[in-house]
């Protein structure tokens, strides 16, 4: 969702920013802007554009001179729309009326329409619909009462402003100084060599390149940016804040498509590595043979952790559905009751949170607004929150008291897919470490599963072998318009994930049900058009889905299974079988999801569409 950059400095501001803006595309936007602006340039200049951030630096190169351009201050925007539709006019940075300030911002002023009001009152005109443009125009109206001080500007709307932002601010008089601030919405600020020049993005992505010093901007804070000068920080309420610098560790080759045609292909084909990386240092094989799990987080908070009565998980989209998993994977290990909640539903409803109950935040991003603010709810009710997150030093991983990180590497492609088999990887070391400390898990289950956890990047990549298969006949399915995904147990929110990544990237409608409940309702659309995938690998409900199956064939549905190696009996039923190797029932996910995110990723492929930026969708869902 909506992207920030910005720079000070000495070099041509518009290349970095453009450059910026393009590494941020992988959030999911709709438009795209820039505002540039130099020591003796009597005015900032805006450039913006519909759809990609191609277009934008179409117009710039048209209009500005590049490189030799003294305009070495600039911010930048890709904004996903919510206020406004996706236009130009839409789209940030905004200038103030009188166009001495340019703004950025991510996030939502809810109180925009009555600050508009005000603010007509006083003669200020609007161009846009957004609530961004709102923001700009307060900013202006203090900087134009106090003396043209922008910081203390900010300071004063900011404290009339209802809602989430991250914002850059830039002045038309001051070009070797900015302003940010953020609330709920993230923002990092790069520090160039000496203080000479600075590098801002809403997350540290576009910064990499040029520097590792950051500081993560803090909820409630606003940074003095100024060539030459440390950064001042202040908290809303105009007292000083300390100010820490960390050393920022991503890589950027994983920031490139290493040789894949898109992300999500390169994403899927990690996992195996991703898993290891994941179980690194974690899944512990001793010389004696013997395995031992070990979990830094677990060291300060055990005690916390197996007093809980319990557990409740909260997420968003993929990651919910790995909660699914790992309500599973707790109940069953550790014996613990587990509910797994949509943190848009749990932090507005008044949920039952007692002494001793722990909740367990899951986000590959680590900056849903949703589950940020489930997390807020769940501290102010006394629970121990616990992460489990990919984005290094995001603000979920900040908010949480303590928790795992999944080490899979950034993740480009909307659709998730690495984040996914890294999840469920740590919620089975979390569950077999739980279940170790309290004695739920007999030793040799508890050997029997770290063993085969171990193997199980060796048996992804077994799965992946059949990509070119599920090449050929994915080109199958382009036609339909519905699709059904069916699982029992551990597969049951495989099929909900499987479903998903269908809809996000191929646009067709699809549905995970659990094998059984498809009686109740879905088998009423089945027919020879409907294509539906059945997880049927061995497991104790094994039996039950092939009957669920022949009830779909029956009725002639075409079914698309995935099996155990070896199975036969299946492939008497279904009209097409993918093979994985045979694991344990709690393992299974993390083998029966990749021909899932295959299927999706060959079939959107085929129906010529953008596979790592679906329409309408964002990665960093930073908005409510
Ligand atoms: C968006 C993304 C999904 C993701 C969900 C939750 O909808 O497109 O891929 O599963 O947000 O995001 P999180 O970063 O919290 O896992």
């Amino acid at each position: 969702m909506c992207g920030i950059v910005g720079y000070i400095g000495s070099r041509p501001a518009a290349p970095i920013l453009i450059k910026g803006l393009h590494q941020l595309e992988y959030r999911g936007y709709d438009s795209a802007g820039i505002a540039v602006g130099g020591p003796d340039h009597p005015q900032l200049q805006v450039f913006k554009a519909k759809g990609k951030v191609d277009n934008l630096e179409a117009n710039v190169h048209r209009a500005l001179p590049l490189p030799d351009t003294p305009l070495t201050t600039g911010i930048g925007h890709t904004r996903w729309a919510t206020h406004g539709e996706p236009s130009e006019t839409n789209a940030h940075p905004h200038l103030s009326m009188s166009g001495d300030l340019a703004l950025v911002h991510n996030g939502i002023i809810e109180n925009y329409q009555l600050l508009k009001e005000q603010l007509t009152e006083f003669g200020y005109t609007f161009k846009s619909q957004t609530d961004t443009e709102v923001l700009v125009q307060l900013i202006d109206y203090f900087y134009q009462k106090n003396g043209r001080q922008l910081t203390k500007a900010v300071h004063q709307a900011l404290d009339k402003a209802i809602g989430a932002y991250a914002i850059v601010v830039m002045e038309k008089d001051d070009c070797r100084h900015l302003v940010a601030a953020r609330k709920a919405s993230p923002l990092v600020i790069g520090i160039g060599k000496d203080y000479s020049e600075f590098f801002i993005g809403s997350d540290a992505t576009p910064l990499v390149e040029y520097t590792h010093k950051v500081i993560y901007l803090d909820d409630e804070q606003v940074a003095d940016i100024r060539i030459g000068q440390e950064v001042q920080i202040t908290n809303l309420d105009e007292s000083s804040a300390d100010v820490t610098i960390k050393d920022v560790d991503l890589d950027i080759s994983a920031l490139s498509k290493g040789g894949y045609p898109h992300f999500m292909l390169k994403e899927i084909c990690e996992q195996p590595h991703c898993m290891e990386n994941s179980m690194r240092g974690r899944v512990i094989c001793r010389e004696d043979g013997l395995y031992e799990i070990k979990l830094s987080a677990l060291n300060h908070f055990k005690a916390k952790l197996i007093r809980a009565r319990h557990v409740i998980i909260v997420a968003c989209g993929t990651s919910w559905h790995a909660g699914l998993i790992g309500k599973q994977l707790i109940e069953e290990m550790c014996r613990i009751r587990v509910e797994v909640e949509y943190a848009s539903e749990f932090r507005y409803r008044n949920p039952v949170i007692e002494k001793d109950d722990v909740v367990i935040a899951i986000s590959q991003s680590g900056e849903t607004a949703d589950t940020l603010a489930a997390i807020q709810l769940a501290k102010e009710q006394g629970a121990l929150v616990f992460g489990i997150v990919n984005g290094v030093g995001s603000s979920i991983a900040r908010a949480t008291d303590t928790g795992i990180y999944i080490h899979v590497g950034p993740e480009i492609g909307v659709a998730s897919t690495k984040a996914f088999t890294g999840q469920v990887t740590v919620l089975t070391m979390l569950s077999l470490a739980l279940a170790h400390a309290l004695g739920t898990l007999s030793d040799e289950a508890f050997q029997q599963t770290c063993h085969e956890l171990a193997a199980i990047p060796r048996k992804m990549e077994t799965v992946l072998q059949q990509n070119d298969r599920i090449e050929q006949l994915s080109g199958r399915f382009t036609y339909a318009r519905n699709f059904l995904y069916l699982g029992r147990g551990y597969n049951y929110p495989v099929a909900l994930e499987g479903a998903l990544k269908l809809k996000e990237i191929s646009y067709i409608h699809a549905e995970g049900y659990p094998a059984a409940e498809m009686k109740h309702g879905p088998i009423a659309l089945v027919d020879k058009e409907m294509p539906i995938v059945c997880l049927t690998a061995h497991d104790q409900l094994y039996r039950k889905v092939i009957s669920n199956m022949q009830e779909v064939q029956s009725r002639n549905g075409r079914i698309f299974a995935v099996v155990t190696e070896g199975d036969d009996e299946v492939r008497r039923i279904a009209e097409e079988v993918i093979e994985i190797p045979d694991t344990m029932p709690c393992l299974l996910p993390l083998l029966s999801v990749i021909p899932m995110q295959l299927l999706a990723y060959h079939v959107a492929v085929k129906k010529g569409l953008d596979v790592d930026m679906p329409r309408n969708l964002a990665k960093s869902v930073t908005v409510e």
